[in-house]
Order: structure tokens, then C-alpha cells, then sequence
């Protein structure tokens, strides 16, 4: 629970408010964590785009054609003027009309050009949405594969919020980017080039005056923008504190009011909210001086460019149309501009989130099953553990030296302190993790020679840490056997002693379990995976701590179905309350990782070692 909540700031943090692309803060503003392999990252994502290179071509084809047209379009405009200008000339001086059919033919070409504009314009969004989705349909399959793949140490290293945060935001970042900026790079690019084009062939003088002005407004917008980006950055970070926070509070509210929190929580709520009102009102200050300036400057050379052009016209050396199309390639020249300022940003961050997806990619993953796996061992095997020793970390031994040969049937309990490695013993067993030394073998063959799932699925388990689904109580105890009928599944929580319960429910069997499960009791929770095992039927058991929340009249009661569960089924028995196990066919008692005695219940109580003293202890209070 602790790990997914240092995640908020991350799954939410990537893109928040100044991040948006389409605001001012975010226009300019390069937030976030730059790719530490920008080339890399950027060949290995072409790479997934690689099959969809033709609709890519014609995707870029469409985009410069549509951008053409559009460009196109003032100067048409501008010839519609002059034509209208020199026919009233005509009009005036009675040396003809205007030519309304001539108007009528250019306003219809003008209407065509717009109108395939659009068309190309639309096709080529249709075409990369198609491919965008496809390449991140294609990531987020990969990425699950892999979670897949990996060994269950990885997890014990990262938290599930990066986890999630790499599935969600950063292939949805990847996604827009591949959406929007792909084609928005070529249309910008060609539409400043073109524009600057016609302009210069328009009038060059004019031109220069426009570009002397459009300089001095980017130079107005890099000063605020260096300002504005430190307390982007600064909005970004503290926006994830306070997320943080709150989730934290959230998800543990029950502890906060048990320790009387509140009145500390919302204190610190409210000095992180009060950093996060600081920056974000810095931030979109500045930046919202962007806007203001930019209108401020670009009507300055309106005015500028009028008043020159004006004085240009009278000597002939332009026309009315051709200040009137100046005029609108002005307007239109700021757009694709800042596109390009932007696009260099989108691409880090792209950069950035496609590098951390790839890195989760490029984990080593868990060595895969022999390709000549033996088949499934036999039920009745004999099950060897020979010299065992493993560490989670490799410099920090867990299970020193663990031997133990246990026969077809047996019933073997696992007793010691709580850290002793009983667990660990188990999850080693189940291979989730592999030994870092000796080794363990069922029926003769090393575990590792068997398919993962085969040796799997041999076991039935049946943990201290309850796992429950969101979904009804009867799916959650057919889980491992989905086809059982409705009277077994009662027969099963009946053994379990669980069936009582379930009935007094809203809902009965139906009863949609919350996705923490947390809308019954732990011990209920308990009784419910014991009732799914039981069904299961599996061929050994393996049951850690599985009663530790059940009480012990319930606990005596599932006993006897446990015990009819366990004939003649080898299985391996975790328990603290050693009354439990009592009956065992071999008892292994371990302390720090070691087999420190071995025997059964009446030998090892005899023997007045470690055993005795733990069993002793449990029944001390009753002998006062
Ligand atoms: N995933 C893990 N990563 C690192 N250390 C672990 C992990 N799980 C357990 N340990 C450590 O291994 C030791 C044995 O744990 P465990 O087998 O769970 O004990 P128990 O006997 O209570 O079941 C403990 O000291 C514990 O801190
Ligand atoms: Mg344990």
C-alpha cells in the first residue's frame, strides 16, 4: 500500500496545468525530465513506427498540400481585390465595368483550393490517428507482456506507481506527440518557409519590417519565458506534493483520525498548498503577460505595415491586393511559429517519457522456462530441499542453509519467529524467486528443469496477505476453477465455514467485493481464499499463516475440513498457532534462516529446546 503512494506525484505530475500544450504557459515553457539518450530513444521509437512508413508519406504528402493550398489562399484574395480595385478604376473613368464573371471564376477556384485543403487536412489527421493509436496499442501490449516477464524481484524495486505512471501517462504522451507534433512539424515548417516566401515576392521591404518586429517579440517572450520556467517547474513539483499529500491522507484516514493527524495533516496541507498558490500565481502571471505583448507587437506592425504600405501603393510599387494578402500572411505567420518554438519541448518531453517506457522495456527479465521443460512431476513426489541458501539482496542472507526431504502425503509444518524466512522458504518452493545456492528438487528433478506454470499449479496457496478481486464473492472463489458449478462453489464455503456468513450478506454470493475488499473483515477475507483453495482440489497444498485472522473456534471448526483436505496430500503448513499443527507429520523449526530442530510434536516438546520454549509460550498465560 505504502509503495503506490509516492505514486501520485508521479502518475499525475507529467502533465499538469502550464504543461498543456495549447496554453501560453505551455507554449514556450520546457517542462520536465529531457531523455538522457534524446537519438537513441528517438531511432528505437521509429522503429515501432517503421511499418506505417507509407501512410506516413502520404500522411506528410497531404499535410504539405493542404499547407500549400492554404497559403495560396491570401494571394488569390489579394488578386479578387485588385481585380475589384481596377475595375472600379475602370468604372470611374467610363472606360469599362467590373468584371463580376472573372471575380466569380477566381472566388470558386479560391472555394476549390480551401475546400481540398480541408479535405487533405482531414484524411492526413485521420491517417496518423490510425497510426498513433496503432503504435500505442502496440506499447501498451508490450509493456503488459513484459510485466509479464518479469521476475518478481523487480517489484520489490520500483514502485507500483512508476509502474502504472509508464503505462498510462507516458504512452499517452507518446501518443499525442505521434498524433499532433509529427504532422504539426511539417505543416509549421512549411507553412513559416512558404509564407516567408510570398511575402519577400510580394514586397521585400515590407517583409523586413515584419521580421524586425516578429524579433523584437520573441525576444520579449524568451526573457519571460526563462523567467516563467523556473516557477513552472516549481508549480510541477509542488503540484505533486500536494497530491501526494492528499492521497496519503486519503488512503489512510483511518490511522490519521486514530492518532488525532487531522489538525498536523491540514496544516501541512495548507503550507503546501500555500507554495503551490505562490508558484502558480508567478507562473501564469508571467506567462499571461505572453499573450498581452504578442497581440501588443503584432498590432504595432499592422499599423506599421499599413501606414508603409499605404505610402508603397501611392507609387505604385504594391497593390491594394497585395497589402491586403500582406496583411493576412502577417496574422497567419504567429501561429506555425510558435509551433516550432513548442515542437522542440514536445519532442524532450516525448523523448523523455518514450525513454522511461523503453528502460521498462529493456529490464532483464526472468529467465524463461528450458524449452525442453520436463513434464508436470507427479503429486506424489518426494520433495528435496538440498543445501538451500538465498538472500533477497545477494549480500544479505536470508536462508543460510535449509535442508529438508519431505515424503509423498506428508504433512510438514514451518514454525519459527516472525522474519525467520518461513515465507521465503515457500515463495523459493513456489519459484518466484530461484536459490542462489543448493537447490530443490520434486521427484528427483531440479524445480528449475519444469515449466513455471506447471510446478505452479501443483500448489494450492493460501496466504497471510489475503488477494481478492472486485467482483462477486462466488467468482472470487471460483477463481482457479472458473467452470464450477454454483453447489460446489457452496460446498466449498461451507468446508470454510464461510457459507453462513456469505448468506447474511446483501446480495448473498452475488455480493460485488470493492477492489481493496475491504467491505469484509480479514479474517472473512481469509476464510474465503481457504474456501477457493478448496474447491481448487489442488495436488500440495501450502497454507502460510492462513488462519492468523480467524478466531480460534472458527479456527477449529475449518481444522476438520482442512484435515480432510490435507490427507494423504503432501502440504506445507505455516502456522503461529502451534496448537495447530500439532499433528504434523514432520515439524521444521527455523530461526534466522536455519533449521535449528526437526521431529515431530511429542519429540520436539520432549527435547525442551526451542520448540518446547516456543510452544510453552503460547500456553503460559493458561497455566497462571
Ligand atoms: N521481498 C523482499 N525483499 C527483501 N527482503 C525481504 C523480502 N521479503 C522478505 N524479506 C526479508 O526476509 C526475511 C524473511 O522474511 P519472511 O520469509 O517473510 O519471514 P517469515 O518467517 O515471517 O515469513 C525478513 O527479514 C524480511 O525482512
Ligand atoms: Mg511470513
Amino acid at each position: 500500500m505504502s509503495d503506490s503512494r509516492s505514486s501520485p506525484g508521479k502518475v499525475t505530475g507529467i502533465r499538469g496545468p502550464g504543461m498543456g500544450r495549447g496554453g501560453p504557459g505551455g507554449m514556450f515553457a520546457a517542462m520536465g525530465s529531457k531523455a538522457k539518450d534524446f537519438k537513441g530513444t528517438m531511432r528505437q521509437l521509429a522503429s515501432y513506427l517503421r511499418p506505417f512508413s507509407l501512410t506516413i508519406i502520404v500522411v506528410w504528402i497531404l499535410a504539405l498540400t493542404s499547407t500549400a493550398f492554404t497559403i495560396i489562399g491570401p494571394w488569390i484574395m489579394g488578386m479578387v481585390t485588385d481585380e475589384l480595385v481596377t475595375g472600379i478604376s475602370r468604372q470611374v473613368s467610363g472606360l469599362g465595368v467590373v468584371d463580376f464573371g472573372r471575380i466569380a471564376s477566381i472566388l470558386i477556384m479560391l472555394l476549390s483550393l480551401y475546400l481540398v485543403s480541408a479535405l487533405c487536412s482531414w484524411i492526413q489527421g485521420f491517417l496518423m490517428t490510425n497510426v498513433s493509436v496503432k503504435v500505442t496499442y502496440t506499447l501498451r501490449d508490450d509493456i503488459n507482456n513484459k510485466l509479464h516477464r518479469l521476475p518478481l524481484s523487480y517489484f520489490d524495486s520500483v514502485t507500483h506507481g512508476e509502474v502504472l505512471s509508464r503505462l498510462t501517462n507516458d504512452v499517452d504522451t507518446v501518443n499525442q506527440t505521434l498524433t499532433m507534433s509529427l504532422t504539426q512539424i511539417i505543416t509549421s515548417v512549411s507553412s513559416v518557409v512558404g509564407i516567408l516566401c510570398i511575402m519577400f515576392s510580394v514586397n521585400w521591404i515590407l517583409t523586413i519590417i515584419a521580421l524586425c518586429f516578429l524579433s523584437l517579440s520573441i525576444i520579449f517572450i524568451t526573457l519571460i519565458v526563462k523567467q516563467s520556467q523556473k516557477f513552472f517547474k516549481a508549480q510541477q513539483k509542488c503540484i505533486g506534493n500536494v497530491n501526494g499529500h492528499i492521497e496519503e491522507m486519503f488512503s489512510s484516514h483511518i490511522v490519521v483520525k486514530a492518532f488525532c493527524g487531522e489538525v498536523d495533516s491540514v496544516k501541512t496541507f495548507d503550507s503546501l498548498n500555500r507554495e503551490l498558490y505562490k508558484s502558480a500565481w508567478k507562473a501564469n502571471f508571467l506567462s499571461g503577460l505572453m499573450m498581452p505583448i504578442t497581440a501588443f507587437v503584432g498590432n504595432l506592425t499592422y499599423v506599421v505595415i499599413c501606414a508603409a504600405g499605404g505610402f508603397f501603393v501611392l507609387r505604385g510599387m504594391i497593390t491594394i491586393g497585395g497589402i491586403q494578402a500582406f496583411l493576412q500572411y502577417i496574422r497567419s505567420f504567429n501561429h506555425p511559429l510558435a509551433n516550432i518554438a513548442n515542437i522542440s519541448n514536445i519532442l524532450q518531453q516525448t523523448a523523455a517519457a518514450a525513454e522511461r517506457v523503453f528502460e521498462f522495456l529493456a529490464e532483464t527479465e526472468e529467465i524463461p522456462d528450458p524449452v525442453a521443460a520436463l513434464p508436470p512431476p507427479s503429486s506424489r513426489s518426494l520433495i528435496v530441499f538440498d543445501h538451500v541458501r538465498f538472500g533477497y539482496d545477494p549480500a544479505k542472507t536470508v536462508i543460510g542453509d535449509f535442508s529438508a526431504c519431505i515424503e509423498p502425503g506428508q504433512k510438514i509444518a514451518i514454525v519459527g519467529p516472525t522474519g525467520a524466512g518461513k515465507t521465503t522458504i515457500v515463495k523459493l518452493l513456489m519459484r518466484f524467486y530461484d536459490v542462489t545456492g543448493g537447490s530443490i528438487s520434486i521427484g528427483g528433478d531440479d524445480i528449475r528443469a519444469f515449466k513455471r506454470q506447471d510446478l505452479r499449479s501443483l500448489f494450492g496457496m493460501v496466504l497471510q496477505d489475503t488477494w481478492l478481486f472486485s467482483g462477486t464473492i462466488a467468482d472470487n472463489i471460483r477463481y482457479s476453477r472458473t467452470e464450477a458449478s454454483d453447489a460446489k462453489t457452496e460446498e466449498a464455503a461451507k468446508a470454510a465455514q464461510v457459507d453462513h456468513f456469505v448468506r447474511t450478506l446483501p446480495g448473498g454470493y452475488g455480493m460485488v467485493l470493492n477492489e481493496e475488499s475491504d467491505n469484509i473483515s480479514a479474517g472473512q477475507k481469509q476464510l474465503l481464499t481457504i474456501a477457493r483453495v478448496i474447491l481448487a482440489n489442488p495436488a500440495m497444498l501450502i497454507l502460510d499463516e492462513a488462519t492468523s485472522s480467524v478466531d480460534t473456534r472458527t479456527e477449529r471448526l475449518i481444522q476438520k475440513a482442512m484435515d480432510l483436505l490435507m490427507k494423504g496430500r503432501t502440504s506445507f503448513i505455516i502456522a503461529h498457532r502451534l496448537s495447530t499443527i500439532r499433528n504434523a507429520d514432520l515439524i521444521l523449526v527455523l530461526k534466522d534462516g536455519e533449521i535449528v530442530e526437526q521431529g515431530k510434536h511429542g519429540e520436539l516438546l520432549e527435547r525442551r529446546g526451542f520448540y518446547a520454549e516456543l510452544y510453552n509460550s503460547q500456553f503460559a498465560g493458561r497455566e497462571i
